[in-house]
């Protein structure tokens, strides 16, 4: 199989050395990454500015902002068989990027922020036969949110999680779907949870081909 793999943060920026972002470590989906790889499938790993060593993935574009996640997911998509969309991409942008860095003032500032898009969502909109699996932070009602999420960006599966999971080696999660069972919210290694994504994809490729 082919798995397009997502992982670590954006960084939106506001001039040359400011940026958006969040604490996101790439862990999750590094660790899909790892599995993957060791299962003989093929990835593509579109990753964001991250610490961590990479894997040895098939082909591995690094970027920075949501912008340029959303070229490369594009790129590879059609020829994707199951997507793990664990980015955390930054939801909002600067409407202008300064070039110049901006000057400290010592009044009070006002940031005008725009979306970026919603790349699960655009993949969603484009899919055929891939297999896709999202990812949804969440602090409260995070069955309802999270399903909500799957249905809305057009997901076979979704892994709810909770802040605690960011940049962190476990995760407290639960892989949830239209028509299976309700799972339990569960205490893992982010290892362990890719694994359970890993298999739950090959078993649905194995299925439908
Ligand atoms: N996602 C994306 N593009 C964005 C924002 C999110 O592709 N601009 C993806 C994430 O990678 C994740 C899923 O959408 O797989 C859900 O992300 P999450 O941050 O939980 O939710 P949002 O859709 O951003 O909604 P909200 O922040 O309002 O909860």
């Amino acid at each position: 199989m082919h798995f397009l793999i997502t992982a670590g943060p954006t960084r939106e920026y506001l001039d040359p050395v400011r940026f958006i972002s969040n604490p996101s470590s790439g862990r999750m989906g590094l660790a899909v990454a790892r599995v993957a790889l060791s299962r003989g499938h093929q990835v593509t790993l579109v990753i964001g500015p991250i610490q961590a060593k990479l894997p040895k993935a098939t082909r591995i574009i690094q970027v920075q902002t949501a912008g340029q996640m959303a070229q490369a997911c594009f790129k590879y998509f059609p020829r994707t068989d199951c997507l793990v969309m664990a980015a955390a991409v930054c939801d909002y942008r600067a409407v202008k990027r300064q070039v110049k860095k901006m000057k400290k003032r010592s009044t009070k500032m006002t940031l005008q922020l725009k979306p970026t898009m919603d790349i699960l969502a655009e993949l969603g909109r484009r899919k055929k036969r891939q297999l896709l699996i999202g990812f949804a932070l969440e602090t409260d009602n995070l069955r309802a949110n999270a399903l909500a999420k799957l249905k809305q960006k057009n997901l076979d599966y979704i892994v709810v999680n909770t802040p605690k999971s960011l940049a962190s080696q476990h995760t407290k999660a639960a892989i949830l779907s239209a028509s299976d069972q309700p799972q339990p919210m569960r205490s893992l290694a982010k290892l362990t949870l890719a694994r359970k994504i890993v298999a739950l994809a090959e078993k649905h490729f194995a299925k439908s081909n």
